[in-house]
């Protein structure tokens, strides 16, 4: 009987440790998933509100990677020096180039900007296109892009300037919103004018963080999102840039670059390397002088390829594993309203919150992730007000890629200004909306129709990215 009654009581006892553990798996379970459906895996996202936010590794990266990011890091800020220099692993900057560094445009990892008011281009380029029956090609004399800057003994290309002319937009309660249109002229051009058909485009540095996540989203992913005829009838179409990966020489869609114009970060890098600083590397084996420019094609080069494969190497690591920043004040009731009217009024169409990423080729840290970039990474027509007439690609001068939203809140930290859009002509985040037209053109005015509360939740939400 006794033996019995102890027998019953470790049952019950076993029971309910049994029901606690379950309780608790679930309770568990709940946090976790409310934790990754708000946020992102705190593994390769930080939280950090200082100048600092875009530069730190990915919390998940090892110890053997944490020793190329940091060699990544040096290369990245090193200034670059002509050839020949003491130290041969760093010469062969130019002939022609526009920065010295790479972290001289992407200042902290973050985003540049237009001239201030000595019109010194510091961390933005222009991009050039001579358009000849929907054809594209190099300007004769200067390329695909405006290198202001040269070594002793050779000419820089030319200078540009920017003017903005100001247009008033009327808000729905009378509010009168001043945003800025940019004209560009050039002068000291050393080859002469620009030709008759080339069209030009300014393009500020984008930040670089989050990269190597965006890299593994799944093609199939994207593609999801993608309606190229419209055939859902929103208005909003949005298709793949699809193009040649220049090192595998597969067919990819591009993910990098305000016109989605690369499709891997191997790419993108030794392209900037090319294009920005006169480096070459295994991929673009070429110094970047077009036939006219004779002092550029006679300077010594800082070896073949200047930039060398282990280099390289490094860069890529470090511009796959900077992280994203987490969202911040996730459950303010102004930002939860901003968060909902962000769905309401159609802005996720094209900013697409939340993505599980597939597997990284090179860094199972980065695979199977949740990240929230708010980007479809497709190409829109962004209407006539953002056609700068430069074509790249497939893209059309009218097309941009959606860019992500992710750590935009914190440009003004980081960078200590908010200059938005490919050529940074807004001067806030506000501004930047009231830019969107074509497929967006129902997205800005339902904002521009929104009560100023309501306005104020939605930038108040963006401001928290
Ligand atoms: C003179 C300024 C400048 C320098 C120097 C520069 N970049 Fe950039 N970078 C840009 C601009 C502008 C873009 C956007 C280009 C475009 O799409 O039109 C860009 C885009 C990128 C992107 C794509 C980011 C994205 O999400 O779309 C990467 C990666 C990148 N740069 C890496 C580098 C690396 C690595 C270096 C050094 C080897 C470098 N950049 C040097 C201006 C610069
Ligand atoms: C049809 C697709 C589409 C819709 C809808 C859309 N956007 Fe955009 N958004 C873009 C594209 C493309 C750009 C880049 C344009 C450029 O740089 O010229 C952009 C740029 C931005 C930027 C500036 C980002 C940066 O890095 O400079 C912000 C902020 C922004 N959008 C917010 C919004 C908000 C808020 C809404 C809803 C009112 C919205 N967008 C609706 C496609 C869209």
């Amino acid at each position: 009987m006794e033996c019995d009654h102890r027998r019953i009581k470790t049952f019950f006892y076993k029971g309910l440790v049994a029901l606690l553990a379950i309780i608790l798996f679930f309770i568990a379970d709940r946090l976790n998933s409310s934790e990754l459906s708000e946020n992102m895996d705190k593994e390769i996202s930080v939280k950090r509100e200082t100048r600092e936010s875009f530069a730190a590794p990915i919390p998940a990266l090892s110890l053997s990677k944490m020793r190329l990011f940091t060699g990544g890091r040096h290369l990245f800020r090193r200034s670059w020096t002509p050839a020949p220099s003491s130290v041969k692993s760093l010469d062969g900057l130019g002939p022609v180039f526009n920065r010295v560094s790479c972290s001289g445009c992407h200042v902290k990892d973050g985003r540049g900007r237009p001239p201030k008011e000595d019109g010194k281009f510091r961390s933005m380029v222009i991009k050039l296109a001579m358009i000849d029956n929907d054809n594209i090609y190099p300007d004769p004399s200067y390329g695909y892009q405006l290198n202001d800057k040269s070594i002793l003994g050779v000419p820089y290309e030319g200078k540009a300037k920017i003017d903005y002319s100001i247009i008033d937009i009327e808000l729905n309660d009378g509010t009168i919103k001043k945003i800025s249109n940019p004209h560009y002229t050039f002068n000291s051009m050393s080859f002469g004018a620009l030709n008759e058909n080339t069209k030009h485009s300014g393009r500020v540095a984008p930040a670089v963080f989050g990269l190597g996540l965006i890299e593994a989203i799944t093609e199939k992913d994207l593609l999801k999102n993608a309606d190229p005829e419209d055939l859902n009838n929103d208005g909003i179409s949005g298709r793949a840039h699809k193009l040649v990966d220049k090192p595998s020489k597969k067919i990819m869609i591009g993910k990098f670059g305000w016109k989605a114009t690369r499709a891997t970060l191997l790419h993108h890098i030794t392209g900037a390397a090319s294009q920005d600083m006169g480096l070459t590397s295994n991929v673009f084996p070429n110094e970047n002088c077009m036939k006219i420019q004779k002092a550029c094609l006679e300077q010594i080069n800082g070896g073949k390829p200047e930039v060398s494969d282990a280099q390289i190497e490094r860069l890529l690591v470090y511009m796959q594993s900077l992280a994203p920043p987490r969202q911040r004040k996730i459950k303010n009731k102004s930002v939860l309203a901003g968060k909902n009217l962000f769905k309401e009024i159609g802005c996720e169409s094209c900013h697409t919150p939340a993505y599980k990423t597939g597997e990284h080729p090179n860094h199972p840290e980065l695979s199977n992730r949740i990240i929230r970039p708010y980007s479809d990474f497709l190409l829109h027509d962004m209407g006539k007000g953002l056609d700068d007439g430069v074509a790249e690609g497939e893209a059309k001068s009218y097309e941009w890629k959606t860019p992500p939203l992710w750590g935009i809140g914190l440009v003004k930290i980081v960078n200590k200004h908010t200059r938005f859009l490919h050529d940074g002509r807004a001067k806030s985040i506000e501004e930047a909306i009231l830019w969107h037209g074509g497929e967006a053109l129902k997205a800005k005015n339902n904002y521009i129709s929104l009560t100023k509360e309501k306005r104020k939740n939605l930038l108040f939400f963006l401001n928290s990215l």
